[in-house]
């Protein structure tokens, strides 16, 4: 028997910040409160730090298997580890994209010989999945299915693919509001959430032009064609009784439809993601096509407006879409600049700067690990400091400062769009399972993690 012992934090539980001791035996959260320290026990003084439950990133691109230059497993989880962020959920267009159980597995055997935290996989929805596929892959232990509105699917590289080519006959065409609908029964039984990218191709279609400027890009991809894709896909899933978890939720309009659907009865969950609540058109001359990414970072009233909905709760969880890419793609012009930002290791930080600015540090684990334990059906072990849960730590120093810059970046892509931001906050160490990750600012963890499954599904 292991026994572990943090002194003296402040502790942030589900009902609240108290000041307490937590014991921790054999990886699981034992005791909080005032606790005697038992004989063998490793007593780590915490004095005048946070102790926040581990981050769960519900959205992450890892890139492996497939693309080895721009992000694998183990660099993806050690900036990961490095952020506080103790279970990531890997989204499906790595390559094959995730659309058989035969493929998630072999990807989870990948990962769990990389992963220096726990991770989970979305599955991919194709326009041709059928009911036994979602099935399958439920049984191998997907967190949930991910749909990718307007994007195809090369059938030779078995990749996920932005294109409005309609011609090419190695494109399958992309999933939509009937591929939806025809899942709809199973989705329902099965229950686990669907997630969608939520853009409508009707309306990118209509508003595709060259991408010279930023305002191009403003104008290419509306906040409509978040509403529209939004308004669409939960009359489905109202429809059949699915949950639906909208994915990097980015403009006012979106946040519109969103909570129109809720009204309605949808089952409907909402993400943003950092870069959205801290970043406006007002930042690219700054950034650049760093900043490129889709959906693309819109006005200052839709940061507002994200803001807002996150306080009121209409938005629940905050995750990052890291998806980083390389250099040479990063620094192409803006047309031909591949789309997208790391971000995973700044989800921590970010979101208890802006959880202050608003004026409750406790909202910040709320957002990053309570709902989107409970959208990936992890509520039951992770995501809160409680008896019983996996001793998932993050200490926090709230009397140092941390400047986010390339130098401190454990991803492959050190270039992440909040990069330059300065928040009150810096991560002191990390625990997975009670297993030190993250010593005085520094990785150790070899490939520990461990692949994660949904608590309910039979
Ligand atoms: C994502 C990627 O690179 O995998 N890029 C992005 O800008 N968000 C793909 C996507 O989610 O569109
Ligand atoms: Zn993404």
């Amino acid at each position: 028997m292991t026994e572990l012992l943090f002194r003296g934090a402040t502790v942030f539980t589900p009902r609240g910040p108290t000041r307490a001791d937590v014991r921790v035996t054999d990886g699981v959260v034992a005791h909080i409160g005032n606790v005697d320290p038992v004989k063998g026990a490793t007593v780590v003084d915490v004095r005048g730090t946070y102790l926040l439950p581990g981050a769960i990133d519900v959205h992450v691109h890892s890139r492996d298997p497939g693309f080895p230059d721009k992000e694998d497993f183990g660099t993806l989880t050690a900036a990961a580890a490095a952020g506080g962020v103790t279970t990531v959920i890997d989204m499906p267009n790595t390559v094959p994209a995730v659309d058989s159980a035969g493929v998630l597995e072999a990807k989870a055997a990948l990962a769990r010989s990389r992963a220096r935290v726990d991770f989970g996989l979305w599955a991919l929805v194709r326009s041709s999945t059928t009911p036994d596929q979602l099935r399958e892959l439920a049984a191998a232990g997907a967190i949930g299915f991910k749909a990718y509105l307007g994007y195809a699917l090369s059938v030779s590289r078995r990749q996920v693919t932005h294109s409005f080519e309609t011609e090419d006959p190695d494109l399958e065409a992309p999933p939509d509001y009937g591929t939806l609908t025809r899942l709809g029964p199973e989705l329902a039984e099965i229950g686990l959430p669907l997630v969608i990218h939520a853009e409508d191709a009707g309306v990118l279609n209509t508003f595709r032009r060259p991408l010279e400027t930023y305002a191009d890009v403003l104008a290419s991809r509306p906040g409509e064609a978040e509403s529209v894709a939004i308004a669409a896909a939960a009359a489905v899933a109202r429809e059949h009784g699915f949950p639906l978890h909208i994915a990097h939720l980015s403009s006012a309009s979106g946040l519109a439809a969103a909570e129109e659907a809720v009204s309605a009865g949808t089952k409907l969950t909402v993400e943003t993601c950092p870069q959205y609540l801290w970043l406006s058109e007002a930042d690219f001359p700054r950034i650049s096509t760093w900043m490129k990414m889709n959906p693309p970072v819109k006005t200052l009233h839709d940061q507002a407006t994200l803001r807002d909905g996150l306080k009121r709760g209409v938005i629940t969880i905050v995750a990052t879409d890291h998806a980083p890419h390389t250099d040479e793609e990063k620094s192409r012009d803006l047309e031909h600049a591949l789309p997208g930002t790391p971000g995973v290791q700044t989800l921590y930080l970010s979101s208890l700067q802006l959880a202050k600015e608003m004026g409750d540090i406790s909202l910040a684990p709320r957002w990053v690990a309570e709902a989107p334990a409970e959208l990936g059906g992890l509520a039951e072990s992770k995501g809160s400091i409680a008896p019983g849960y996996d001793a998932d730590l993050v200490v926090v120093d709230p009397r140092q400062s941390t400047t986010f810059s390339p130098r401190m970046m454990r991803s492959r892509q050190k270039h992440g769009a909040l990069n330059g931001m300065r928040v009150e906050f810096a991560i002191d160490s990390v625990y997975l399972r009670g297993m030190p990750v993250v010593n005085g600012g520094r990785v150790t963890a070899g490939a520990q993690g461990r692949m994660v499954r949904p608590a309910s599904v039979g």
